[in-house]
């Protein structure tokens, strides 16, 4: 028998209690031996209540679970970066194996933590961490071990999928969609980290260190989120055959590592631009196997427990048969240890789309073009709408590649015409045929 202590009977907490006491023969079947759920803690009076489990087995205390000696696997599911940090630091100490979906704090805190695990030689796991059930840590530990990852486009946020989806194909405004996104239990407790591409960012961390053995870290990380998306640039990216979903983007080339989160248009007929709702992908490139799309439910209830319980059977597996840490957790030995270069955002080398709202006279376009041309951006395509609305008309560009510093500088003096209102508006794009069409 192998023992489970279950802390956070939240969203997840609740489908991984119902999995765990409803599935009991199947998992038995597929682990040759019981997994119990012994105790489950939550402050909230009312989950504990819900929760499909008798009242002693339930505690207000997370305290009670690391205390009680039987419990072999603890899992945290309460989320944030502080008590959640400071309970899997003593269920290590504690000779437990952890298991987490927690990604914000393997993001700000994973290194310690994976340190921790290995001196004291146990595992912590996080399949649920990344896109929720699809099984991507597992790819990138193991099935994919042959390979050196070349790029990796992530649709990893359901509430942004989400909410993206809801405006461009419903035409729901963004408060509308994220609430609704919310109701459905995507959403992280503070939405701020999904919208803002936050919770992007924690994942993509986790990727970049999975598929190039280096150690957890945020802060090379770019990162913009769709808070600020205007439905007009979704109207108009369709328009030039785009999609935008909020995507992660790590590319190695070799040297440095490219690792960025922002809104991206990329063609309709893309795998990835047919990824909608709460649906998570990764469409990655290994030098071997060459192009994988790894796609499901990224969030939510039992897409998620899936993933958890996934990872609580391995972990009950290696104790049945006396085994440790046989993969290392981020896929590499000595991961910890090999830290990356991560490329300047100015470096990078993209595709834009640019919105600028100016004049209706003769000669604005050849102003912007030719500060674009200045700074070596070449434009691919154009169009301007419509007469004059308060004052001004959107004219929107799609760049062949340029370099992001140079798009950056361009638009200061662009946003300086006095044809112009300022801000321009750009986004980056990933198209292989613009690429194509300029060689
Ligand atoms: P919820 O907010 O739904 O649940 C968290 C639960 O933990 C709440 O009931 C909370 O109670 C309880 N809790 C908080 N602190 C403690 C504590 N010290 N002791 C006991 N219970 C506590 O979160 P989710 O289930 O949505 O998310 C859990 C984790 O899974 C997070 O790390 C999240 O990022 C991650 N995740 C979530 C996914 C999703 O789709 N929801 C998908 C993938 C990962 P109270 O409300 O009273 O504070
Ligand atoms: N808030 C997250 C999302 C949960 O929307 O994707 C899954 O990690």
């Amino acid at each position: 028998m192998v023992n489970v202590g279950l802390i956070g009977l939240g969203t997840v907490g609740t489908g991984v209690a119902r999995i765990l006491t409803g599935r009991r023969d199947l998992l038995a079947r597929r682990l040759g031996t019981e997994l119990v759920l012994k105790r489950a803690a939550d402050l909230d009076p009312e989950r504990r209540q819900a929760a499909p489990l008798e009242a002693a087995r339930l505690t207000a205390n997370a305290q009670d679970i690391l205390d009680d000696p039987d419990i072999d696997i603890v899992v945290e599911l309460i989320g944030g970066t502080t008590t959640a940090r400071d309970l899997i630091l003593e269920a290590v100490s504690r000779d437990r194996h952890v298991v987490t979906a927690n990604k914000a704090l393997l993001a700000h805190h994973g290194n310690e933590i994976l340190a921790a695990a290995a001196q004291q030689g146990v595992e912590v796991a996080f399949e649920a961490a990344v896109c929720g059930g699809v099984p991507l840590i597992l790819a990138l530990r193991q099935g994919l071990a042959a390979n050196r990852i070349q790029e990796m486009f992530g649709i990893l946020n359901g509430t942004c999928n989400y909410i993206l989806t809801r405006m461009s194909q419903d035409g729901m405004s963004y408060a509308q969609a994220l609430a609704e996104a919310q109701a459905r239990g995507y959403a992280e407790a503070d939405p701020t980290l999904d919208v803002e591409g936050i919770d992007t960012a924690h994942k993509l961390a986790i990727l970049v260190s999975l598929a190039y053995c280096a150690p957890l870290s945020l802060d090379p990380i770019s990162v913009s989120g769709i808070s600020n998306l205007d439905p007009l640039d979704l109207q108009f990216a369709r328009e030039f055959g785009y999609a935008v979903k909020l995507l992660a983007i790590t590319r190695n080339d070799g040297e440095t590592i490219e690792a960025r989160v922002h809104p991206t248009l990329i063609p309709r007929d893309h795998m990835l631009a047919n990824v909608n709702g709460a649906f998570n992908a990764v469409y990655l490139t290994g030098d071997a196997v060459g192009p994988i799309l790894l796609y499901g439910q990224g969030a939510g209830m039992m897409p998620t427990a899936s993933a958890v319980v996934s990872d609580i059977l391995d972990l009950a597996r290696n104790l049945i048969r006396g085994v440790r840490r046989r993969v290392p957790p981020l896929g590499c030995d000595g991961a910890l240890e090999s830290p990356r270069n991560i490329k300047p955002l100015d470096e990078v080398v993209t595709n834009y789309y640019f919105r600028f709202a100016a004049l209706d006279r003769p000669g604005v376009l050849s102003q912007i073009s030719g500060i674009l041309g200045k700074h070596d951006i070449s434009i691919a395509a154009v169009i301007q709408k419509g007469r004059e609305v308060k004052g001004a008309v959107p004219i929107v560009m799609i760049t062949h590649e340029a370099k992001e510093a140079n798009a950056k500088q361009a638009l200061m003096e662009i946003d300086r015409l006095p044809i112009v209102s300022p801000p321009a508006v750009f986004y980056r794009i990933e198209d292989p045929h613009l690429h194509a069409a300029q060689i």
